[in-house]
């Protein structure tokens, strides 16, 4: 149990944590809440019922907004009583809640590289306590204060054709820092989408929806269990956050329709008591952008498998290194061969042989859907094509090397 914080008694603008009306001027990218954006992106009255206003939150205004309906922010959350038993009561998003407008001083980021979950979009928040702040010290493992809450929305399209007009939330996440420790909670979402309720025992939800094509499809989409968090969140026994990282932060994003620093933004939302530092050496970059491939593979493993492939990580002893920053070419799989033996190596040798992406244990675990080889290994996942496709393309420009 952690002790009672105050979460934003007042309103306040944008920047999260400032109680004082001056402290809007920090600034220099989003001045003020601009009230006509904010209408649009909030949307209620517009785009009722279309859910456009989520997909238009999340590009155009995002958190930029605070909630333009008269409500104070989030208020008064006494977090001794966490968690609570439905979402609505964090009382994190104005409005129609499956529309995610967050209130003031729930802060929207986003990360460069995402985690691939079965084709759900994500929406991603984070919410300090009133005056505390988060120490940032480098590239990753930052001091939080106790109280500290991260949110991460899965939300999936029910028609592809017309995606960012047919989404709607399935999952919501959220980890909370109690002291010393993070603890991981999930919440599923009713078919009303009035709410979510929290799950400790993870749940399967049957997906009904239009491929591109307009046939009509299904997808299981599986919730982990609050065990299964740590299979991914903890590394030398202690959970973390996997995507407020400065190579995942740094990064333009949209915010009041103008294309920002994400590093300003967050620097200009109050959340850190020492500013973030922009141009971030070993930020990764998007993996299905521009950049040479051999940065897009190495970000995409980053953030995909690196979170159990590095020291004191649940894959460390296998040895493989996947972090994007790891300069040994055999840590990071070149001519490296596999731990164990067996099935998951499919007959192959090496985790990657340059030049032969088909002869690569990584490519043949990636592709695989079977329980015992495929990786990620954490359950139910589907293969991800356009992963196992950039994997592939990086490993077949590679220079043969017979691996001798
Ligand atoms: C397969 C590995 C995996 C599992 C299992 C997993 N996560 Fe995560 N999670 C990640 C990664 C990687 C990120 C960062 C990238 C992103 O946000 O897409 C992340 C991000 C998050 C975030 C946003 C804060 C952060 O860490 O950056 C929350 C909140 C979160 N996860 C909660 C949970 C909870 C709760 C569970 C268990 C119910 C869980 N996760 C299970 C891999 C996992
Ligand atoms: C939830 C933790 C987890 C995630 C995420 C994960 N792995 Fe693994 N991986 C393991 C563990 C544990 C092993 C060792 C046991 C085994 O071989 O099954 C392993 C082994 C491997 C091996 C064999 C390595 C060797 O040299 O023995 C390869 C290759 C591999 N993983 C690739 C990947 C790739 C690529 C990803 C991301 C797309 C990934 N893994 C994501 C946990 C994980």
């Amino acid at each position: 149990m952690i002790a009672p914080v105050m979460y934003f008694p007042t309103r306040i603008p944008i920047f999260g944590q400032s109680n004082s009306a001056e402290q809007a001027d920090v600034g220099s990218v989003i001045k003020t809440k601009d009230p006509e954006t904010c209408n649009v992106a909030h949307g209620t009255h517009h785009y009722r019922g279309l859910r456009l206003s989520l997909w238009a939150t999340l590009l155009l205004c995002l958190g930029a907004c605070g909630s333009s309906d008269g409500d104070d922010g989030l208020g008064f959350r006494q977090s001794s009583q966490f968690p609570f038993q439905t979402l609505s009561e964090f009382d994190f998003f104005a409005g129609d809640i499956a529309e995610l407008a967050p209130r003031d001083g729930v802060v929207p980021y986003q990360v460069t590289s995402p985690l691939w979950a079965d084709h759900a979009g994500k929406a991603r928040f984070i919410v300090v306590p009133q005056g505390e702040f988060i120490e940032p010290m480098g590239d990753e493992d930052w001091m939080y204060p106790s109280g500290t809450i991260i949110i991460k929305n899965f939300f999936y399209s029910r028609d592809r054709s017309r995606p960012e007009d047919s989404i709607e939330p399935i999952e919501t996440r959220l980890m909370i820092k109690e002291n010393d420790d993070w603890v991981g909670h999930t919440y599923v979402w009713n078919a009303s989408l009035t709410d979510a309720v929290r799950k400790v025992a993870g749940a399967r939800v049957e997906l009904d929806f239009l491929d591109e094509d307009g046939t009509p499809k299904s997808q299981q989409y599986v919730v982990p269990n609050t065990n299964q968090c740590k299979d991914c969140h903890e590394r030398h026994e202690e959970s973390r956050p996997l995507g407020l990282v400065a190579r995942q932060l740094d990064r333009m994003v949209i915010r009041n329709q103008q294309n920002v620093s994400q590093i300003d933004y967050l620097n200009a939302a109050g959340i850190f008591k020492t500013p973030l530092q922009r141009g971030f050496d070993g930020h990764l970059v998007d993996p299905f952008g521009a950049a040479s491939v051999a940065e897009r593979a190495r970000s995409y493993l980053d953030s995909n498998c690196a979170h159990c492939h590095r020291d004191g990580g649940n894959g460390g002893p296998s040895g493989l290194v996947l972090l994007a920053s790891e300069t040994n070419p055999t840590a990071f799989g070149i001519c490296k061969g596999p731990v164990a033996a067996g099935k998951a190596t499919g007959g192959f040798y090496h985790d990657i042989l340059p030049g032969e992406p088909d002869k690569s244990i990584m490519v043949h675990r990636m592709k695989s859907a079977d329980p015992e080889v495929k990786m990620p290994e954490i359950p139910n996942r589907l293969p991800h094509d356009a992963g196992v496709a950039l994997i592939s393309e990086w490993i077949r420009g590679m220079s043969p090397q017979s691996c001798d």
